[in-house]
């Protein structure tokens, strides 16, 4: 099976950013935890300075990382990721900030481990590509996701996602993979025609911006359609109802799957 035939199934749950409500968001131990709880997993990658492509969701280390608590980075406030090289990031805590009062240090995690890990255990993943177009060139960020997804041999089991629709056009040029473009405030203009430009499989959408008006269309033109971020089991049947193929959930996972 491989991700479009994935999306064929009813109701599927995306665990987001893993299952970050059982361990620390987008670190190994979020994948394992999303094990038999949900469909696939949506994890969030950037680059280091130096252009390897790590696992993370925020622009900074701060949220989700002990830097502010090394003097030795004091220098790099506001902790942006890509003012950081990978041997500094390896150097940091992604754990204990989440554990709280059972501090427990959890390494940084890089895409390629993470897709090392997705294809020993059989499963799909939704790569979510950040904007980090103020930092990087688009060609330079693609052709890096593209290579890992290549050398870990994942095409068939990963669907890549962005705000920056940039990336989504140009990955298609080099990769036979699903696509899938990511909107938060506004549906573009033209959606279906901007849609079939892009040359995207799919729209994930936040659920604010939800009608079963476009849900119904998107689905009619061919497009599936996921939607974030959903904790509520009443509200995820409503949209699976509407026609909505994923949701992504912080919290409603499947007893097994
Ligand atoms: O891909 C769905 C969702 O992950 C997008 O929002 O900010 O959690 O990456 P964010
Ligand atoms: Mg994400």
């Amino acid at each position: 099976m491989n991700f479009l035939e994935l999306l064929s199934r009813p109701e599927l749950i995306a665990a987001h950013r893993g299952a970050n409500s059982l361990a620390p968001e987008n670190t190994l131990s979020a994948l394992k935890k999303s094990i038999g709880r949900a469909d696939f997993i949506e994890i969030d990658t950037q680059l280091s300075k130096e252009g390897i492509a790590i696992i993370m969701h925020d622009d900074t280390l701060l949220r989700t990382t002990n830097v502010s608590q090394l003097s030795e980075f004091d220098s790099k406030k506001p902790y942006k990721v890509s003012d950081f090289i990978y041997d500094e990031l390896k150097r940091l805590d992604y754990g204990s900030w989440f554990y709280r009062d059972k501090a427990q240090a959890e390494p940084l995690l890089t895409l390629h481990d993470a897709l090392i890990f997705i294809k020993k255990n059989n499963l799909f993943l939704n790569l979510e590509i950040k904007d980090i177009s103020s930092a990087f060139g688009d060609k330079e960020v693609v052709d890096t996701v593209v290579k890992e997804i290549n050398d870990t041999l994942c095409s068939d089991r990963v669907l890549v996602s962005s705000f920056r629709h940039e990336y989504l056009k140009l990955i298609k040029t080099k990769l036979h993979i699903p696509t899938a473009a990511l909107v938060e405030d506004a549906h573009p203009k033209e959606l279906i025609s901007y849609l079939r430009e892009l040359g995207v499989d799919g729209y994930c959408l936040n659920d604010e911006l939800v009608h079963r008006g476009s849900v119904e269309m998107l689905r009619e033109e061919g497009f599936f359609v996921g939607v974030y971020t959903v904790n509520s089991a009443i509200r995820s049947h409503e949209l699976f109802e509407m026609g909505v193929n994923f949701v992504f959930s912080d919290s409603l996972y499947k007893d097994k799957i």
